[in-house]
């Protein structure tokens, strides 16, 4: 009873918002603005635009907190049983790993202009590269979930 109950309501959860998968709509806002902020942060440094950093810092944050969703209602949709456990694994360490390098990512740069004094962010390289691992860890963990659904 308490089972059945405990399935109802886990459906619901998921089904939610006309009949939509939640972890299908919420993983299309982490894959595309790690992307794009890649894009704005890697443009700024190569065209000596510091003002980009604005925007690459902002989509990196928006993604940091779509990508935290994306592991909740995956780890969600995984607990309903329709995919084997062995198989969710890889792509789901995909998005745990994903989710730990926007997450230090957003924070670090966070935390670095709340203590800024001029007016642009003092931007690092090694920012840069975080946020290109950020963007190929994204893609490998789409193409994992993607594999989980059509093989
Ligand atoms: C940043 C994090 C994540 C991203 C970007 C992501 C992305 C994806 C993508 C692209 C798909 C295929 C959807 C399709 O082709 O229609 C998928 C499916 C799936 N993902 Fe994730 N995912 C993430 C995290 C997780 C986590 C942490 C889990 C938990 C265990 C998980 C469990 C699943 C499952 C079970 C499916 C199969 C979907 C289904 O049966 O409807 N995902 N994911």
């Amino acid at each position: 009873m308490k089972r059945a109950a405990g399935c109802a309501l886990n459906r619901l959860s998921i089904d939610i918002m006309f009949d939509i998968p939640l972890h299908k709509l919420i993983i299309h806002f982490p894959i595309a603005l790690a992307i794009v902020a890649f894009f704005y942060d890697g443009w700024a440094v190569y065209s000596k635009r510091p003002e980009m950093h604005d925007t690459g810092y902002g989509l990196t944050l928006w993604a940091a907190v779509t990508a935290l969703f994306a592991i909740v209602t995956g780890l969600q949709i995984a607990g309903l049983g329709g995919i084997s456990k062995g198989a969710i694994t890889g792509h789901a360490l995909l998005g745990m790993f994903t989710t730990a390098t926007l997450v230090a990512l957003g924070m670090w740069r966070y935390s670095s202009r709340s203590r800024q004094e001029g007016p642009d962010e003092n931007y690092m390289i090694v920012w840069l590269i975080m946020g290109g691992l950020a963007a190929v860890l994204v893609v490998a963990t789409a193409i994992a979930g993607h594999r989980l659904m059509f093989g």
